[in-house]
């Protein structure tokens, strides 16, 4: 198990290139699972989630290669922008510039697998999006219940609901969900509450029903949408997808498609809250602001210059100690102020002169940093669903434990922030999501080491 040792404080100065979205890239490769033909993926981020999902598609019969694209002559993709790098002559290169690669994704197997098995589902929740699409292209899927996990309980009952009115026969057995239908029949369906990664599975789902679906109460978050254009590339007939209701024509079979994957909101979001936290100045290259809008307008709250430009997003800390303002904010679903930058956020305002809420209305326990933030120094005072701090606090370095994703992000920026050396444990949870975090801290001028755990004193 690796660990980040971080010593601080240091300004985070320079700029640095949002990966492609984790979340949108999920949904994306279970799309596969809907063609025979190819389908081919940029910008999809080397993270452990993906590597999962892989290994999930590859169990279903879909095989996965990485190959490189060649210069922008030679470039395979359609969607790359010209402007993909703009150079800046008076900021250093971001330090991950890999070689541009696609992701292919291609049926392996004549005869399908529908079995997703608890040993890979359990390690990933998302490993649920495979649902939608094998029983809408085989009429049966058996996929391990995903069951709890460190941000609450998340159940899925508003994907098995949205299946059933799709005329889906959905049952449950020694911890599978098991449905079953010869062909789904596309009807109305209104969510109970907007869910993610429900929405995309009846998107999956649907876009092969015989018929018109009309989904009402949908998330509109942009990874839905962007998963809406993958399908509409391979052949589907989806309209209104980032909006509250999405009606979906069915057809009769989808083809291959190239798609690139939309910049990554919450990792770019982490970085600028980076630059906020730390007294910095740091230009967020390849993000769309226009889905960066709730975070973005709370920084302007707090204080922090917010410059949007066709270079990205520059986010300039205000000079002076103690200049950054207490500024409350509540979770919601999008547009609403991100959950998955609910902790990021926390650590800034620990840093923040006057007193702050944090309500979290998404889910249901997703404090657990912090007591960790307090190891350092802050005062936080959770209470149910809301969070008090109290700032400014010089938070100062000490051994703290990551819990999930966006938690371990909140630790890694405070110990950036923070006097003295912060070691992160379980950094495995910030894999999960994270594209090569320690090398884009660097590029900025963090002091951040991974460690193995075998070498760790
Ligand atoms: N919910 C239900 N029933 C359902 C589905 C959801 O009650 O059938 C509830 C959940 O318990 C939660 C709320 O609805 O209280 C919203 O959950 P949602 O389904 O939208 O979450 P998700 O689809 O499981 C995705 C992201 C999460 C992100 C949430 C909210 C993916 C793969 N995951 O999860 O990302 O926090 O939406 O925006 O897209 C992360 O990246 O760190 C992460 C946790």
């Amino acid at each position: 198990m690796d660990r980040f040792h971080i010593s601080g404080p240091t300004p985070l100065i320079g700029r640095v290139c949002a990966s492609g979205a984790k979340n949108a890239a999920l949904p994306a490769l279970a799309a596969s699972l809907l063609t025979d033909e190819p389908v081919t993926l940029y910008r999809v981020p080397r993270v452990r989630d993906l590597r999962t999902m892989r290994r999930l598609l590859d169990c279903l019969g879909v095989g996965s290669e990485e190959r490189e694209v060649r210069g922008p002559e030679g470039n395979a993709d359609p969607q790359r922008p010209a402007d993909a790098s703009p150079a800046d002559p008076k900021r250093p290169e971001s330090p991950v510039t890999r070689p541009e690669t696609a992701l292919v994704l291609q049926r392996t197997r004549p005869s399908a697998s529908t079995d997703a098995p608890y040993e890979l589902v359990k390690t990933m929740r998302a490993s649920v999006l495979v649902l939608g699409p094998l029983l809408a292209r085989y009429g049966f899927a058996r996929v391990s219940l995903p069951g709890g996990c460190a941000i609450g309980v998340r159940p899925i009952d508003q994907h098995l609901k949205g299946l059933a009115a799709l005329g889906a026969d959905v049952k449950l057995a020694g911890g599978y969900v098991e449905t079953r239908a010869s062909r789904l029949t596309g009807a109305r369906f209104r969510f109970d509450l907007p869910t993610v990664t429900g929405t995309e599975n009846l998107l999956l789902a649907a876009c092969l029903a015989r018929g018109t679906t009309v989904l009402e109460n949908c998330a509109r978050e942009p990874e839905v949408a962007d998963l809406a254009r993958l399908l509409n590339a391979m052949g589907a007939r989806i309209s209104g997808a980032g909006g509250d209701t999405v009606v979906v024509d069915g057809v009769d079979g989808l083809g291959g498609a190239a798609h690139r994957v939309i910049p990554d909101r919450i990792e770019g979001g982490t970085y600028l809250i980076g630059a906020a936290i730390t007294g910095g100045d740091v230009l967020l290259e390849q993000a769309n602001a226009a889905d960066l809008a709730p975070l973005l307008d709370k920084l302007a709250e707090v204080g922090v210059e917010i410059e949007v430009s066709p270079a990205g997003i520059r986010a300039r800390a205000p000079a002076g100690d103690g200049s950054l303002r207490a500024r409350d904010v509540a979770t919601a679903p999008h547009p609403g102020f991100p959950t998955d930058l609910q902790a990021q956020y926390m650590a800034l305002m620990t840093r923040a002169t006057g007193t702050s809420t944090i309500r979290e209305t998404v889910f249901e326990n997703r404090f657990q940093h912090a007591p960790e933030l307090a190891r350092m120094g802050a005062r936080v005072h959770v209470d149910g669903s809301s969070a008090r701090v109290d700032g400014p606090t010089e938070l100062t370095g000490a051994a703290v434990m990551a819990t999930d994703l966006r938690a371990s992000a909140c630790l890694v920026l405070a110990g950036v922030a923070a006097a003295g050396t912060t070691v992160v444990h379980r950094i495995y949870h910030l894999d999960r999501g994270y594209e090569g975090m320690e090398l884009k801290l660097q590029g900025l001028g963090a002091h951040v080491a991974r460690v193995a755990e075998s070498m760790a004193t």
